[in-house]
C-alpha cells in the first residue's frame, strides 16, 4: 500500500489552563476586526477549502498515477471536517476579512451532499452584513449532473480546470481517457444554471499541451468564459516538475497575439492571481463583447506581495502558502480542544498575524538549478489549488 505521507502539523492546542493558542513568533492579540493582517501587511480575503483529497483524473502535474495507484491510502472518512466544523471554521475566517470562500479538493463534487455545506456557508455574512463570493474549482465531470442543485443551494459560480480542446491532448493530461465534450458539457449546464461568470483554467506545460493555447482561445472567445493560462508549478512533490516544461506566460502572449490581439486590463481586485488581457476589435481597442483572458505567473513573476489566501485542509489543517510544509491543527481544537468561537477566531487572527510565507518570490531568487528543490511540501490535492 502506498502510504499518504503524514505532513507536519503545528499545534495550536496549549495544554496549558487557561493558556490561548499562540503559534510561535506570533505577536498575542488578533482580534477578529476583519481587517486582520500578517508580517508583510497582508489581509485575509479568500479562504481555500478542499472537501476531499480524492480525484477521479489524474493529471500528472497534480495527482500522477504512479503514486496516486490504487493502493494509495486517502484520509479515512472520520478525518475530514465535517461540514458543520467547515462551517464553524469558515465563520471565524469571515470575522477577520474573508471575503471569497473557495470549495476544492482533490475533486470537490465527489464529496457527498456538497450543496448541504455550500448552503451553510452561503448564509454567511461579512462584519458588513455582505455575503461571500462563494465558488468552487471543479474538473467538469460531474458538472453536468450537478451544476442547478448547486446554483439553488448558493453557489455564485465554478471554475473549470480544461487543458485543451484535442482529446488526445486532454486525455494524456487526465490520464484517465476523459474525454472534452464531457468537460464542456459541464460547463454548458454550469452557464445555463446561472453559475457565472465562468473561468477555465488551463495549466500550460510545455511540449505537451502548448499547441492547445490558440484553439482554447479561439473557442472561448465571445463566449463570457474567462479562459486562464496557468504556468505549471513545482507544487507538491510528486509531480517531477521541471522549469524547462514551464511556458512562460509572457510567451504565451506572444502566442495569442499572433493571432487574436490583446490589449492589457487593469487588475480588477488586489491581490488577484491572473493578470488580465481583454480582446481588441479592429482598432486595437478593447471588446467588451470579445472577452478577456487571463494569465497566472507564479513561477515567472511571483505574485506573492499582496497574497490574501489562505487554505484550509481536508482534515482541518491550515496552510498559509500553496508551498507550505506544515499547517496549523484546527482541527484539534474545534473537535478536542473544546475551543469556543472567541478562541478559534484568537488562534486563526494570531496565526495569520504571524505569517511571513512568499515561496514564489523566494524561488525566483534562487538559481535555476535550485528550483523546485527543497523542503518536502504537501500535495495540492490535499490542500487544494
Ligand atoms: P478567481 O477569484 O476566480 O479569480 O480565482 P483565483 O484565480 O484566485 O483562483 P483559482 O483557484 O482559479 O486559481 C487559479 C490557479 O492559480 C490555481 O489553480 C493555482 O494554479 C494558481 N494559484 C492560485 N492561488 C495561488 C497562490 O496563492 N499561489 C500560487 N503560487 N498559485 C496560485
Ligand atoms: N501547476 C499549476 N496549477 C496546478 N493545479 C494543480 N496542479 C498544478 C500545477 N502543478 C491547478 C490547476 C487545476 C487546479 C485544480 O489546480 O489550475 O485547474
Ligand atoms: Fe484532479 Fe484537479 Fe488535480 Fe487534475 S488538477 S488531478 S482534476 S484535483
Ligand atoms: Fe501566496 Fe505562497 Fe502562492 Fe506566494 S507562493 S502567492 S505566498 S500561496
Amino acid at each position: 500500500m502506498t502510504h499518504r505521507t503524514a505532513y507536519r502539523t503545528i499545534p495550536v492546542l496549549d495544554q496549558r489552563p487557561g493558556a490561548l493558542p499562540v503559534p510561535p513568533g506570533a505577536a498575542g492579540n488578533a482580534l477578529a476586526s476583519g481587517q486582520t493582517r500578517d508580517t508583510l501587511g497582508r489581509p485575509l480575503r479568500d479562504l481555500r477549502i478542499s472537501v476531499t483529497d480524492r480525484c477521479n483524473f489524474r493529471c500528472s502535474y497534480c495527482m500522477p498515477k504512479e503514486v496516486f495507484d490504487k493502493d494509495y491510502a486517502y484520509l479515512p472518512h472520520s478525518a475530514l471536517l465535517s461540514f458543520e466544523e467547515i462551517t464553524r471554521i469558515a465563520r471565524q475566517f469571515v470575522a477577520h476579512g474573508v471575503q471569497k470562500i473557495r470549495l476544492t479538493g482533490g475533486e470537490p463534487l465527489l464529496r457527498k451532499n456538497l450543496e448541504v455545506l455550500i448552503a451553510q456557508l452561503a448564509a454567511l455574512r461579512t462584519p458588513d452584513g455582505e455575503p461571500l463570493d462563494i465558488t468552487l474549482t471543479t474538473n467538469g465531470s460531474l458538472l453536468a449532473r450537478k451544476a442547478r442543485a448547486l446554483k439553488a443551494a448558493g453557489l455564485q459560480r465554478v471554475t473549470v480546470s480544461l487543458d485543451g480542446l484535442d482529446d488526445a491532448v486532454f486525455k494524456k493530461m487526465n490520464d484517465v481517457d476523459f474525454p472534452v465534450a464531457d468537460v464542456l458539457a459541464g460547463i454548458a449546464a454550469a452557464r445555463a444554471a446561472g453559475l457565472g461568470p465562468i473561468k477555465v483554467n488551463m495549466v500550460v506545460k510545455r511540449g505537451t499541451n502548448e499547441h492547445e493555447i490558440v484553439p482554447m482561445a479561439r473557442h472561448f472567445q465571445g463566449t463570457g468564459v474567462v479562459l486562464r493560462f496557468i504556468e505549471y508549478m513545482d507544487v507538491g512533490a510528486t509531480n517531477g516538475w521541471r522549469m524547462d516544461e514551464v511556458l512562460p506566460s509572457r510567451e504565451v502572449i506572444a502566442r495569442l497575439q499572433t493571432a487574436l490581439p490583446l490589449v492589457a486590463l487593469e487588475a480588477s481586485a488586489p491581490g488577484e492571481t491572473a493578470q488580465r488581457w481583454g480582446y481588441a476589435n479592429a482598432q486595437g481597442d478593447y471588446d467588451p463583447r470579445l472577452g478577456e483572458v487571463g494569465v497566472i505567473s507564479s513561477v515567472t513573476q511571483a505574485f506573492c506581495a499582496d497574497c490574501n489566501r489562505a487554505r484550509l485542509s481536508t482534515e482541518g489543517q491550515l496552510y498559509l502558502c500553496l508551498f507550505a510544509s506544515q499547517g496549523y491543527d484546527l482541527r484539534s481544537l474545534v473537535r478536542t480542544g473544546n475551543a469556543d468561537d472567541d478562541a478559534l477566531a484568537q488562534a486563526i487572527g494570531n496565526i495569520w498575524h504571524g505569517r511571513t510565507d512568499r515561496y514564489s518570490l523566494l524561488r525566483a531568487a534562487l538559481p535555476p538549478e535550485a528550483q523546485g528543490t527543497g523542503a518536502r511540501r504537501v500535495e495540492m490535492s490535499y490542500i487544494g489549488g
